[in-house]
């Protein structure tokens, strides 16, 4: 079968996180208070202060962006970039409800970056390089956009193993029906799990001062049912491959996530472990 084009990857994204925008707002909440060290961590990896210019890029729903905002306040600003405009409706929605006006979201291909040279104090991102067909073209343009001597920092999902929460999924579907073996070059959830990746990727950009630290966490629902359905709603990655079963094969591997992930509770709720790399670098001086 053909590969498909990075243009065909894009597209295919915007696509698959538009359909799921819905569902992320409704777990916000959920994701939010359990997910919220994230932000925080990304907002310190880049050095975020009072009246910085900021670009984060992959923004979804609006994290690390709506934090970002917050911590820059009125004399500085947040740019959140993303391919799917339903994501950032809701982004958009929330920046409201809070208050913020020092933070504007737009549509685009963070691999092409609409912004002359050295016009950002800090670039964050969370959750979104992994997906992009071509990450060494969106290192070289978050170089070229950071102002000299500032940071970048990103989150990425470390290795399966170590987020059964999204790999028990994944193997689930793979007892029902036969995936081709993944390529660990395509884009997808685990592309930037290997240590070093996206590091090499940022020096091979020019960027110093490399970091890049497995931070370990658990995250928790009241149920398996709650884990199943709030997968089902947000994780686009995972709805495809459901959409490839018949509803029989559906039943199936749903059956066997909620046996799964029942192996994980503690006490009242399902308690997985979590892995996130980050990944901070620099644009030299
Ligand atoms: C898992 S979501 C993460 C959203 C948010 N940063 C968060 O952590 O909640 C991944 C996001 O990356 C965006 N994305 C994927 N490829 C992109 C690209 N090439 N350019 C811009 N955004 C992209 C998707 O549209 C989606 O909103």
């Amino acid at each position: 079968m053909p590969q498909p084009t990075s243009t065909q990857i894009i597209e295919g994204q915007r696509q698959d996180w538009n359909r799921v925008a819905g569902g992320w707002e409704k777990w916000d909440r959920l994701f939010d208070e359990q997910m919220a060290f994230l932000n925080h961590r990304l907002v310190a990896d880049a050095r975020l202060h009072a009246g910085m210019t900021v670009l984060d890029l992959g923004s979804g729903t609006g994290y690390p962006a709506l934090l970002g905002a917050q911590t820059v306040g009125p004399s500085g600003s947040v740019i959140g970039m993303d391919l799917a405009e339903h994501m950032l409706a809701a982004a958009g929605r929330k920046a409201t409800r809070l208050g913020l006006s020092n933070v504007s979201f737009r549509t685009g291909d963070v691999t092409t970056l609409p912004f002359d040279a050295n016009s950002f104090d800090a670039v964050t991102s969370r959750f979104c390089l992994m997906f992009l067909p071509e990450i060494p073209k969106a290192a070289s343009e978050i170089a070229r956009v950071l102002k000299p001597g500032s940071w970048v920092a990103a989150a990425v999902w470390s290795a399966p193993e170590m987020n059964p929460s999204i790999g028990l999924s994944m193997a689930a579907i793979k007892q029902v029906i036969e995936l081709p073996p993944p390529d660990p070059t395509a884009p997808g959830i685990f592309r930037l799990a290997k240590p070093g990746d996206l590091a090499g990727m940022f020096q091979q950009a020019g960027l110093t001062d490399t970091t890049d630290q497995e931070f370990l966490a658990d995250w928790s629902y009241a149920s398996a049912e709650e884990y199943y359905t709030s997968l089902m709603e947000i994780a686009a990655p995972v709805q495809n491959l459901m959409a490839k079963l018949t509803d029989a094969q559906q039943q199936d591997v749903k059956q066997r996530i909620l046996q799964a992930a029942s192996n994980y509770r503690r006490g009242e709720r399902i308690v997985f472990p979590m892995a996130v790399r980050f990944v901070a670098a620099r644009k030299p001086l």
